[in-house]
């Protein structure tokens, strides 16, 4: 039995690792979300890189994004409030509008 020690006092080591791994991986799980939820969500208007470069955003004068204004609670406020916005504001939970508001932000880091 005496050998069996050195692999219990190792279990919470390991244990530890795992779940470093776990909380380690998650950012970057967010950030996919975010990523397929502005494809799905956004895109249509705002095109891939926020230059509004498609057939939805010309038809509805969706302006270039101002880098400078895409921290990630101004993008919420403005999807929640402005009135361009009210079909899209309905169909994302606040979960989700915070994946996409992180994803934005990383889209338009130079
Ligand atoms: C139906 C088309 C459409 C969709 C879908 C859409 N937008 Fe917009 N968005 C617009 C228009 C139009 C404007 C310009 C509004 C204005 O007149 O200021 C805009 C502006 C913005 C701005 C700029 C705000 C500023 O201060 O300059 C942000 C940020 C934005 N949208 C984020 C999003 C996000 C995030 C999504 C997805 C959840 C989204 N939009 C989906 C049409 C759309």
């Amino acid at each position: 039995m005496r050998r069996s020690i050195p692999l219990m006092s190792a279990l919470p080591l390991l244990l530890f690792v795992l779940a470093a791994g776990v909380v380690a991986s998650h950012p970057a799980a967010a950030q996919e979300d975010g990523k397929a939820l502005f494809e799905k969500t956004c895109q249509k208007c705002h095109g891939p890189d926020g230059k509004a470069d498609t057939k939805a955003g010309k038809k509805m004068k969706v302006p270039v994004w101002d880098d400078s204004k895409l921290e990630p609670a101004h993008v919420i406020e403005n999807v929640r409030t402005h009135k361009k916005h009210r079909t899209v504001s309905k169909k994302v939970s606040d979960a989700e509008l915070d994946a996409i508001a992180t994803y934005v932000a990383t889209l338009m880091a130079p």
